[in-house]
């Protein structure tokens, strides 16, 4: 697809597109970790679409609480709360799509990656069980590290004998809607007309925001464009520390992975030309994932986009990426291989 096409699809997906409010479907969705900071106000945007028939709200706490209060919405999806591993399986069956935002969130002066030992187990059991429950949906893996639980979501069902690459979604929605909204705003443009790919992984030196792709063109002196690109890389860790141990990003993640899940309920319902930056399985690189823009379609990734053409500073950002990507892969491989 020739790269105009794919920034005025994904400038339509800014401008909240007229499609995800007229048209039905019939789709069960299921979040994971729903009584969570990013869970509520994800399973509340999610509540609001006509796309949704059936919203699953899964967690080891609070869920019938949250189900109870979100169910008096006059929206068409009904609700159900499932709480503890005895009811996971429930939440899961007849799935389309399951979202994951289950584990816990950084606090200040953590890394994504030092969440690995406690969120690994959680997204390694919450997929051995949608791979079970339904194997045919959909995925997308908010849990940090993204550059890990993906690698381990996807050996959870290969180990099973259901991994489709096609159908596993590191959510970096995020890292894009910061891009956009910090380039507007340096350059005084319209928001909602401006779309900046971000490709790579979903932690740090490997958010690469793609400055030189940006809709509408944009240039920045060299100091400027370094400034930007740092900022974007560490906006997570801003939102940490402005929360001050409170945890991280919540409303604009939950905005975010509703862009992504409608982006997808969208493309099972038949709509065409569905495009999403995020981190799947991948042959761009040499890493084994890579984010970048996809083509969505009712089977999930219909086609991987790729990058296009890099410019030299975007190369460099890329080959300084690669060591820590790789080595977040290997290290989510092996846990699954444990
Ligand atoms: N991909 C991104 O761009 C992005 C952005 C922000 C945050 N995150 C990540 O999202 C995750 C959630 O963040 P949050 O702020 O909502 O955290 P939170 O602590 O507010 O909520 C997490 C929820 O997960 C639930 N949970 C824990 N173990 C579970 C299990 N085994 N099964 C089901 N639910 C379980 C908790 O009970 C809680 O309700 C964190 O890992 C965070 O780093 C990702």
């Amino acid at each position: 697809m020739h790269r105009n096409a794919i920034f005025r699809y994904l400038l339509r997906t800014q401008a909240q597109r007229s499609f995800s409010t007229s048209c039905q479907a019939n789709s069960k969705v299921a979040v994971l970790g729903a009584a969570g900071g990013i869970g509520q106000p994800l399973s509340l945007l999610l509540k609001q679409s006509p796309l949704v028939s059936h919203l699953a709200l899964y967690d080891i706490v609070h869920t019938p609480g949250v189900a109870a209060d979100l169910s008096h919405i006059e929206s068409r999806a009904q609700v159900t709360g499932h709480v503890g591993a005895e009811q996971l399986n429930d939440a899961l069956k007849g799935c389309d799509v399951v979202v994951i935002p289950a584990g816990v969130p950084r606090k200040p002066g953590m890394t994504r990656d030092d969440l690995f030992n406690t969120n690994a187990s959680i997204v390694r059991d919450l997929c051995e069980a949608a791979a079970k429950a339904c194997p045919e949906a959909l995925v997308g893996v908010v849990t940090n590290p993204v550059n890990s639980t993906v690698p381990i979501a996807a050996e959870v069902y290969k180990k099973l004998g259901v991994y489709q690459p096609n159908k596993m979604f590191g959510v970096t929605t995020l890292d894009v809607v910061r891009a956009n909204t910090f380039v507007a705003e340096a350059k005084g443009n319209d928001v909602s007309a401006t779309s900046v790919p971000v490709i790579g992984g979903h932690a740090g030196i490997t958010i690469i925001p793609l400055l030189s792709q940006a809709t509408p063109a944009v240039s920045f002196s060299d100091e400027e464009r370094e400034k930007l690109t740092v900022r974007i890389q560490n906006a997570g860790t801003e939102v940490v520390e402005a929360k001050a141990g409170a945890g991280s990003a919540t409303l604009s993640m939950a905005y975010a992975a509703a862009r992504f899940t409608f982006s997808l309920l969208e493309a099972l319902s038949g709509k065409e030309g569905v495009i999403e930056c995020a981190f799947v399985d991948s042959d761009q690189t040499e890493a084994a994932f890579f984010a970048n823009p996809i083509l969505l379609g009712k089977n999930g990734m219909e086609k991987n986009l790729g990058f296009g053409t890099l410019s030299d500073y975007e190369k460099k950002l890329v080959q300084a990426a690669m060591a820590e990507l790789q080595g977040s892969i290997k290290k989510g491989i092996e846990f699954a291989n444990k």
